[in-house]
C-alpha cells in the first residue's frame, strides 16, 4: 500500500517531506524513510521501522538537508516491516520509493543478481532501483533510462525516482497506483493523494496509467510510456486543508462513531425535500439514467461491501430490479456477463482501494449502462473514473476501522434504492422512507445511550477468544460488519452468519464460552432468529439479543436482552450497527489495543 511524498524546491524540504508523510500515514505505518540529494550531489537516505514520528525524531538529530527528495511510509507486502525493507531503496546513483506490487520481481531479481547487483532487502521494490541502474548507458538520458526500466516491469506501481547527478528533478511514473503532482509557487510536489498536497497547493495533475513525468521546481513534463510528450492542464482541487482533531474524544474511532448523527442531519438538509428525495442527487441527469436501470451490480471491499449487501435487500424489496453485490477482488478476475441496462456501482470510502479501482476500470470496458460511485473522498481515483458520483460528505475518516463511512454509505444506498424504486413502482414508499430517515437523528441519540450497556458487555467479551454475530435479512450484513469491527480492533476472532446457516456448521463451535449475538429488529423474521438462538441456548452458548420487539423474553444467566429504541423497518440497519461499533470500541479499550491504527492494517488498501 504505502504513501509517497516528494518535493523539489529552492529551499530545504525535510520538514515538507515529514509533513507530507504524516498525512499519508493512513496508507501504512510499518516503517518510513526518505532520500534527499545533498549539496554535494550525494544521495542521503534515512529510514526507520515504525511510524513517521520515529523518522521525524531521527531527522532532527541528523544533519541531512536537501532541496530535492522523496519519502515513503510503508505497509509491508513483500518482506517483514524492518529497516532493510524500508524505502527508499538505492542502487548506484538512484534512490526510489514505490507503492504497488511488482509481479515479475522474482524473475527480474535473478537476472539482476547474475549481472552482479546485490540485494539488501526482501522487497519487490528494490528490483526497480537495480533495474534502473542496470539500464544506465552513456548514450541514454535519465528519461530514456527510466523508460527502459519501466518497459521491463510488470504489475502496479506509483514510483518516484531521484538521481544524484540530477539534483533538480524527480521522475515519477504510475500504472494502477495513484500519484499526483502538485504545482506550487516556489516548489513542485508529488504525493499519493490530494490531502498530502492541499496545504501546499491546490493545483495538481493526476498521473494516468502508463504515464511518467519529469518534475522540477518550475516545470512538469508529462510523457507516455513511449516517451512522447503529452500536455494536460492542471486541475484545481476544491478541498480545503483543515486538519482533523479528535475534538476531545480519546480516539478518532470514538469521535467518528458519535459524528454519525451530524452526518445524517447533513444528508437530511442537503439531499431530502419535505417528503421526497431531491432531484439528481447522484449527479447531473442521474434521475433519467436511473429510470432506465433493470439490474444493479455493486462491487466493493470490506465494510463497503457489507453496506452493498444491505442495499441488495432494499433494492429487491422496493423494486423489480435484480441486484448483485460482489467483492471487488473476486469481480476483477472473473468472467462476467452483463445484461443490458445494468448499473455498476462502486462503493469506497477512500476512493483509492486498488481492487475497487481495477473493478471500475473493468466495468468501464464492459456492457454497463453507467458507472456510479459512492465515495467519501472527493476527487479520488474512483470518483474521477465514474460517470456519476455521490459524495458521502462524512468528512475525513481517520480511524482505520470504518464507522461513519458505513452509515453514510447506507444512507446513500437507501436513497439510491428508493430512487430506483420510482420506475418499477413495486411499492410507492418514498414518503415513508424519507419520513423514517428524518427520525434517525433522535433515534441515534437514544441508541448512543446504550454505550454504558456496551461497556458492561465489553467487559464480558474481553477475555473471549471467539464470537458469533447472527442476523437475518438486512441484519445479516450488520452481523458481518459487527464481526469485522470486533476482529479488526480487538483481535478477537469473530464471524457473522445468516442466522439460518448456524445449524449448517457453525453450531459445532458453540459451547459455554462462546458469546453469540443476535440482531433482531422487530420484523417478519423475529421468530426465525429466536428459534436459531434457542439452538445456541440448548448448547449452553451465551446469548445476547438486540431487539426492539416488545416480547416477553426472560432474561437469565445465559440470555441478555439489550433493548433497542423503536425504529422504522428501512432504517433498522443504521440503528443496529451503532451498538456493534460501540461494543468493539470498548472491547478494544479493555484490551488496550491500538484502536485507531490496528496491527497489520492500513486505512486505504492501495495494493491488491
Ligand atoms: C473495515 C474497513 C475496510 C474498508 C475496505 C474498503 O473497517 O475499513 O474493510 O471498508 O478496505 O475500503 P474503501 O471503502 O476505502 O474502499
Amino acid at each position: 500500500m504505502c504513501g509517497i511524498f516528494g518535493a523539489v524546491s529552492s529551499v530545504d524540504i525535510q520538514k515538507d517531506l515529514i509533513e507530507g508523510l504524516f498525512k499519508l500515514e493512513y496508507r501504512g505505518y510499518d516503517s518510513a524513510g526518505l532520500s534527499l540529494i545533498s549539496k554535494s550531489s550525494k544521495i542521503k537516505r534515512i529510514r526507520c521501522t515504525g511510524k513517521v514520528k520515529e523518522l521525524k525524531k531521527l531527522l532532527s538529530t541528523s544533519k541531512v538537508t536537501g532541496k530535492c527528495g522523496i519519502a515513503h511510509t510503508r505497509w509491508a507486502t513483500h518482506g517483514i516491516p524492518n529497516l532493510r525493507n524500508s524505502h527508499p531503496h538505492n542502487s548506484g546513483p538512484f534512490s526510489i520509493v514505490h507503492n504497488g506490487i511488482i509481479e515479475n520481481s522474482d524473475e527480474l531479481k535473478l537476472i539482476l543478481i547474475k549481472k552482479g547487483f546485490k540485494f539488501t532487502s526482501d522487497t519487490d521494490s528494490e528490483v526497480i532501483a537495480h533495474l534502473l541502474a542496470s539500464c544506465v548507458t552513456k548514450k541514454k538520458g535519465l528519461l530514456e533510462i527510466v523508460l527502459a526500466a519501466l518497459d521491463k516491469l510488470k504489475g502496479s506501481f506509483a514510483l518516484a525516482v531521484i538521481h544524484q547527478d540530477n539534483p533538480d528533478s524527480i521522475i515519477v511514473a504510475s500504472n494502477g497506483s495513484p500519484l499526483l503532482i502538485g504545482i506550487g509557487k516556489s516548489a513542485t510536489y508529488i504525493a499519493s493523494d490530494i490531502h498530502a498536497l492541499i496545504s501546499k497547493t491546490k493545483k495538481y495533475i493526476p498521473l494516468e496509467d502508463n504515464e511518467l513525468a519529469i518534475v522540477s521546481r518550475n516545470n512538469v513534463s508529462l510523457y507516455n510510456q513511449k516517451g512522447k510528450k503529452i500536455t494536460r492542464s492542471p486541475l484545481i482541487t476544491k478541498q480545503s486543508s483543515k486538519t482533523v482533531s479528535k475534538n476531545g474524544f480519546k480516539h478518532y474511532m470514538q469521535k467518528e462513531i458519535f459524528e454519525q448523527k451530524d452526518i445524517i442531519d447533513r444528508v437530511i438538509k442537503d439531499r431530502l425535500g419535505s417528503k421526497t428525495i431531491l432531484p439528481n442527487i447522484f449527479g447531473p441527469k442521474s434521475d433519467v439514467m436511473l429510470k432506465s436501470i433493470k439490474h444493479v451490480h455493486f462491487v466493493a471491499c470490506g465494510t463497503s461491501y457489507n453496506a452493498s449487501l444491505i442495499a441488495k435487500y432494499w433494492i429487491e424489496e422496493l423494486s423489480d430490479i435484480m441486484c448483485t453485490a460482489e467483492i471487488a477482488s473476486e469481480y476483477r478476475y472473473r468472467t462476467i456477463n452483463v445484461p443490458n441496462d445494468t448499473l455498476f456501482v462502486a462503493i469506497s470510502q477512500s476512493g483509492e482501494t486498488a481492487d475497487t479501482i481495477y473493478s471500475v476500470k473493468k466495468a468501464k470496458s464492459s456492457n454497463y449502462k453507467s458507472i456510479l460511485s459512492i465515495c467519501n473522498v472527493p476527487e479520488s481515483t474512483i470518483t474521477r473514473l465514474s460517470d456519476y458520483s455521490y459524495l458521502m460528505q462524512a468528512g475525513p475518516e481517520i480511524s482505520v476501522a470504518s464507522t461513519k463511512a458505513f452509515t453514510s454509505q447506507l444512507i446513500a444506498l437507501l436513497l439510491l434504492s428508493t430512487t430506483l424504486s420510482r420506475s418499477s413502482a413495486k411499492y410507492s414508499v418514498e414518503y415513508e422512507i424519507v419520513k423514517q430517515i428524518k427520525t434517525l437523528p433522535k433515534i441515534l441519540d437514544k441508541t448512543f445511550e446504550l454505550e454504558k450497556d456496551m461497556k458492561i458487555m465489553a467487559k464480558q467479551f474481553k477475555n473471549k477468544h471467539h464470537t458469533l454475530f447472527l442476523g437475518r435479512g438486512a441484519s445479516y450484513p450488520i452481523a458481518l460488519e459487527a464481526a469485522l469491527k470486533l476482529k479488526e480492533i480487538s483481535y478477537i476472532h469473530a464471524e457473522g452468519y445468516a442466522a439460518g446457516e448456524l445449524k449448517h456448521g457453525p453450531l459445532a463451535l458453540v459451547d459455554k464460552d462462546m458469546p453469540v449475538v443476535g440482531l433482531m429488529p422487530d420484523n417478519n423474521l423475529v421468530n426465525q432468529v429466536l428459534s436459531n438462538l434457542s439452538e445456541v441456548k440448548a448448547r449452553h452458548g451465551l446469548v445476547y439479543i438486540f431487539t426492539n420487539k416488545k416480547m416477553k423474553l426472560k432474561k437469565n444467566d445465559k440470555t441478555k436482552i439489550i433493548t433497542m429504541p423503536a425504529c422504522g423497518h428501512y432504517i433498522a440497519p443504521l440503528v443496529y450497527v451503532i451498538p456493534m461499533q460501540l461494543l468493539s470500541y470498548h472491547v478494544a479499550i479493555f484490551k488496550k489495543t491500538n484502536i485507531d491504527q490496528p496491527r497489520n492494517l492500513a486505512k486505504s488498501v492501495t495494493v491488491e
